[in-house]
């Protein structure tokens, strides 16, 4: 059963106040789809950010579908799958990027690997061209899948008293993980039959998704009128000034590659691609903590800087509609660049500001 519509409630009909605001960064306190159409039209250079993926990510309501039924007040979505209410949810935050970007202007948004298409619709929906991804390829996923033998054994009541199951907590951030030291031995026969099938792969890229705000006619007077619509493919280049790729690695997928193909012309083969960290449990340094709050899905500093460079011309405007702990607003300020953030729940915001002050001269 779907969940039911939210009450409809009065649109707000002007920018709020922001949380934060000097003349390089100004944060909101929002929700996105309600606060972008406030933004002044085409007064943006590039949107980068990363919205929820609609995975309902450690059981988060800002990343399922009642948390998206909630930014959609006027819209019926009450016989929505979860899916179409998540397409329809980034259609209406696009929406209002669309109007607050500069014509031409670039977008790079992630999106999770098994609901992007929703994503990449929904940017489609508002207007956006869709011009490229990027995969981020990593290794440090972990597969959410469930182990049918073992729960086919439940499901006819039996337990396995070999099975060994430990439990971590990360610091309280991430929830608790329960990792499986040993399986057990399958009781029932069905059990037997089905050992060693599971239900999900290992988690090892993200699609980072390229878009565009469609140009004013032809590119070049575009890019002449409006100062955005390239790439800056120079500033973007890596190793020793190779063109940026659409495929970007993470340290333990470059060794992988390169202890699997030695060297491939004189040289490893990861060297062709842009390399970042993934971590699902970023060091302190990188995963600000405020008040008992540390945000669960933080991204490398140094990938949203790559992103930023490669979209937000010099001294431009970056858009991050989904603030988090700030990752992008900090990357954007790193860059030089002016940040435009919204985030909705108020428990982040001091977070975003301590990476902004730690930005400050
Ligand atoms: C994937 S997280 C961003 C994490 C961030 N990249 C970081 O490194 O910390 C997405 C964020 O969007 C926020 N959010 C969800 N729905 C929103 C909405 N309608 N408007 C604004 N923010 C929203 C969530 O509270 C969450 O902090």
């Amino acid at each position: 059963m779907p969940d039911p519509t939210p009450p409809t409630r009065a649109p707000l009909t002007e920018l709020p106040k922001p949380t934060f605001a000097d003349d390089r960064a100004t944060l909101y306190l929002g929700d996105a789809v309600e606060t972008l159409p406030l933004l002044p039209e085409a007064s943006i250079d590039a949107l980068v950010t990363d919205p929820p993926y609609g995975l309902s990510f450690n059981g988060q309501t800002w990343d399922d579908a009642s948390g998206f039924r909630e930014s959609l007040p006027h819209i019926d979505t009450s016989a929505m799958s979860a899916p179409e209410v998540f397409e329809t949810w980034c259609t209406a935050w696009a929406a209002g990027a669309l109007r607050a970007l500069k014509p031409g202007a670039y977008v790079a948004a992630f999106g999770g690997a098994r609901t992007w298409h929703r994503m990449v619709r929904g940017i489609e929906n508002a207007g956006f061209e869709i011009r490229d991804q990027i995969a981020w390829l990593h290794t440090t996923g972990m597969p959410k899948s469930m182990d049918l033998s073992h729960a086919i054994d439940k499901h006819h009541g039996m337990q396995r008293t070999d099975r060994i199951v430990q439990t971590t907590d990360h610091d309280g951030v991430l929830g608790a993980t329960r990792t499986v030291l040993s399986k057990g031995t399958p009781v029932t026969e069905d059990a037997q039959q089905w050992d060693g099938w599971g239900t999900a792969l290992r988690p090892a890229f993200e699609p980072i998704i390229i878009a565009r705000k469609p140009p004013e006619g032809n590119l070049v007077r575009n890019v002449l009128k409006h100062g955005v619509g390239g790439i800056n493919i120079d500033d973007g280049r890596f190793a020793d000034g190779r063109w940026p790729t659409n495929v970007a690695f993470d340290p333990g997928q470059a060794d992988a590659l390169d202890v699997l193909t030695g060297t491939w012309q004189g040289e490893s083969l990861s060297r062709k691609f842009p390399i970042f960290r993934f971590e699902h449990k970023p060091n302190a340094a990188e995963r600000p903590r405020a008040f008992g709050v540390s945000h669960t899905t933080v991204k490398p500093l140094a990938l949203m800087r790559w992103l930023i460079t490669l979209v937000t011309p010099p001294r431009g405007v970056v858009l991050e509609p989904f603030a988090g702990s700030g990752t992008t607003v900090e990357a954007a300020l790193g860059c030089g660049t002016r940040v435009v953030a919204v985030e909705k729940s108020a428990d982040f915001l001091p977070l975003v500001t301590s990476r902004i002050e730690r930005m400050l001269p």
